[in-house]
């Protein structure tokens, strides 16, 4: 008899991730209960996606993942090249054109019976997975219907928002509010009424030719500043400041920003329709310049070979 090699082939087909040196399918992928990441929120991560095959604007995201975890006085177990090797070898694995790549470092854990952060050793793991969509295609046809909470957004001085982070308590119990408005989106003030942000997304208002986005309290969205870089490509008015929740309820547009859907336009703005509450000219302008620019050498690049 032929002695044969019976291991299977682990199958990455729903996703596949990173951790402590290994590469293994998303549902084997585990973290302690006593990882500081989940009693403490102490992490930062970073969400990028591949469409047809190509990363957007990676940079960007790796830019933003490493100054998190830098100003969270982290350490990865390497550097950005291998930490790029390292996603691209996920998302290979998985056999998938379109997919969301995430990546995380938390605290991990001080020895026992220590408090002291400093000598905790970080946990880092990332993951491919298929494409997640924030609002599906057909939702994003129609528009969305956003609510502004009640709840206001964690402070700034409290907890850097531009480090992505899991403080999402306050925009979790927003949702709950929206979907008891019969909205299905929501945006958060900043208790002084101002406009911040949503969960996982930015937000945008036209009026009068020109784009506004919130500058304070809110995560620098790489596809916020994708829209920004499209708008000054089209030579279109575009700024982050101040926005106040009256200049939201007067917008001509409103639009939503995220790595997990893109360009989303919002046609219903606590009950009342958005312009004539069907997406604007100017949001659909953006959103297919967003979606064409993901093959463009300029903002994307192709997942790298083994
Ligand atoms: C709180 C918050 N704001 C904004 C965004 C949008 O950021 P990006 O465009 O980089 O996906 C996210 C993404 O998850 C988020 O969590």
């Amino acid at each position: 008899m032929t002695a044969r090699s019976s291991a299977a082939q682990p199958d990455f087909s729903a996703g596949c991730a990173f951790m402590d040196g290994a590469f293994m399918p998303i549902a084997e992928c585990k973290i302690s209960v006593l990882d500081w990441g989940m009693i403490r929120s102490d992490c930062t991560y970073d969400v990028a996606h591949v469409w047809k095959g190509r990363f957007f604007r990676l940079d960007k995201h790796l830019d933003r993942f490493l100054r998190g975890v830098e100003k969270l006085r982290m350490q990865l177990p390497f550097d950005r090249a291998k930490l790029e090797d390292v996603l691209s070898e996920c998302v290979r694995r998985t056999g998938l054109d379109d997919v969301y790549v995430s990546m995380t470092c938390t605290r991990g854990r001080p020895p026992a019976g220590v408090r002291d952060p400093r000598q905790a050793k970080n946990t880092f793991y990332c993951f491919a997975i298929p494409f997640v969509w924030l609002a599906t295609l057909p939702q994003q046809e129609a528009g969305l219907h956003l609510h502004v909470s009640s709840i206001p957004r964690i402070a700034p001085e409290s907890v850097d928002p531009t480090v992505k982070n899991y403080h999402w308590l306050d925009m979790e119990m927003s949702l709950f509010e929206a979907y008891e408005n019969d909205a299905n989106f929501v945006v958060l003030t900043d208790g002084a009424g101002n406009i911040t942000e949503g969960p996982g997304y930015n937000i945008f208002t036209y009026n009068n030719g020109r784009w506004a986005t919130p500058d304070r309290g809110v995560l620098e969205g790489i596809s916020r500043q994708t829209v920004l870089d499209l708008c000054r490509e089209l030579n279109v008015s575009a700024q982050a400041g101040q926005l106040t929740e009256t200049a939201l309820r007067n917008a001509e547009e409103i639009l939503l920003t995220s790595t997990a859907g893109g360009v989303m336009p919002v046609t219903k703005l606590d009950g009342k329709p958005v312009g004539n509450g069907t997406p604007g000219p100017a949001t659909t302008r953006l959103r297919q310049l967003y979606w064409q620019k993901h093959g463009d050498p300029g903002w994307s690049s192709p997942v790298k070979a083994a």
